[in-house]
């Protein structure tokens, strides 16, 4: 296998700190050196397993930071880029929108722009497509080719579906908040880097991820959090809106596939076919609590409270991944029973993690630790 220098950005969050570990364990021959700004949701005990390893690296910085980024590209000389910084918390872009502007929209743009300084002396040379010609499409992912731009996003650039349907790769493009307006935004500038510059680039869109060492201010980590210490859980609305369920580490096995093998300016939708209504999902993580809490059944229910609704809230998200699992032969592993249990357990026997996480511990010690470098 070839020796390469993958640059993860993010790689110290929820999904990333899963992909990192997959990456390092799989590739020994790969130098995984993974960026990350350690925002409140970076933190780097979600990777001590593998902080060690001789193809690891941690590097602290932000994207924002173009001239940084351009120093780090240089200094490297990446092979290729997988990249999921990003602000993630759709609440937060609508109380705070312009952090995700800077660092989902710009911060994108000074990666693209980095790449394309150092791969545009690549053989063949990155050159426009010639008026009349198509851009190299077909053209076969890094397995087979030195350089990437691989760009993680979400399935709630299409917007929100009524009761049927299903997103689809062709589906048109309608972000309705602040934090998927500007994952569009950063996948139209992807994609216009690829048509105009020719970079080579593949964009995967996923649905919602469930599973371990996720920030406790989205749904699953924060509801097993309350339930736990016997919070209200602030249902959004009726809690009738539907989002698609996909274990976290099926979503790293699907990005390890489509960089290995996905065509060059292709996008791939990744998803479980799993749609519960939030409510529902709610009552069956209750109902597991009550189980591994020792609580009479319907105890932990009792905390459902109905909040206000978030603003300009997407009713339903359903990904259709055929595509991916017919033309790379990417299937889920798990169930999501399973999953959900599985979820909840590492939670609960990793109540240090979440009380440091809830804290804010965990960031002065890292800020500490990485401030003299
Ligand atoms: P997360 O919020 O858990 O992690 C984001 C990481 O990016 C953190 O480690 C943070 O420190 C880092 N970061 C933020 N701003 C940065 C900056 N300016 N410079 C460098 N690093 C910075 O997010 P996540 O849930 O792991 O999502 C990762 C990616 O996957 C995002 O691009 C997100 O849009 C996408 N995605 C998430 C989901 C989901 O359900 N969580 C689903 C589909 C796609
Ligand atoms: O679809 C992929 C997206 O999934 C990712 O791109 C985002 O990064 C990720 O945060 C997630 O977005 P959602 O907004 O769907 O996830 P969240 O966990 O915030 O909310 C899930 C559903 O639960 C949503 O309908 C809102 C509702 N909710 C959420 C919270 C935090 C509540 O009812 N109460 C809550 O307290």
């Amino acid at each position: 296998m070839n020796s390469k220098t993958i640059l993860i950005t993010g790689g110290a969050g929820f999904i990333g700190s899963h992909l990192v570990r997959l990456l390092v364990n799989k590739y020994p021959t790969y130098k995984i050196v993974n960026l990350d700004k350690l925002t409140y949701a970076g933190n780097l005990a979600n990777l001590t397993d593998i902080e060690n390893a001789t193809n690891y690296e941690f590097v602290k910085g932000d994207i924002v930071d173009a001239d940084f980024i351009y120093q780090l590209f240089n200094n490297y000389q990446f092979d290729a880029v997988i990249h999921l910084a990003a602000e993630s918390h759709v609440d937060r872009s609508i109380a705070s929108p312009m952090e995700f502007i800077m660092t989902n929209i710009v911060g994108t743009a000074n990666l693209l722009n980095a790449a394309r300084s150092i791969w545009k002396t690549l053989n063949p040379p990155l050159t426009p497509p010639k008026e009349g010609e198509l851009p190299p499409f077909g053209r076969v992912g890094v397995g087979q080719t030195s350089n990437l731009f691989y760009h993680v996003s979400t399935d709630e650039v299409y917007g929100s579906l009524g009761e049927t349907g299903m997103f689809l790769e062709t589906t048109a493009y309608d972000p309705r908040s602040p934090y998927s307006a500007s994952k569009a935004s950063s996948d139209h500038l992807v994609r216009a880097y690829h048509h105009t510059y020719n970079l080579p680039i593949v964009i995967s869109n996923c649905s919602n991820n469930y599973g371990s060492h996720q920030f406790p201010e989205k749904l699953i980590p924060l509801f097993i959090h309350n339930i736990k210490n016997n919070k209200p859980l602030p249902v959004y609305g009726k809690g009738e809106n539907i989002r698609d369920w996909l274990w976290v580490e099926d979503h790293a096995r699907a990005i390890d596939v489509i960089f290995h093998k996905a065509k060059v300016g292709e996008t791939y939708n990744i998803g479980g076919h799993n749609e519960w209504k939030n409510i529902d999902l709610i009552k069956v993580i209750c109902k597991v609590m009550d189980k591994k809490l020792g609580r009479p059944f319907g105890e932990s229910e009792k905390l459902i409270t109905y909040v206000t609704d978030r603003a300009g809230h997407d009713l339903r998200y359903a990904i259709d991944s055929t595509k991916l699992q017919k033309e790379l032969g990417w299937t889920p592993s798990l169930q999501f029973e399973e999953g959900i249990e599985k979820t909840i357990d590492w939670y609960l026997n990793n109540e240090e993690w979440l009380t440091n996480v809830t804290s804010g511990a965990y960031q002065k010690y890292y800020e500490k630790q990485y401030a003299s470098r």
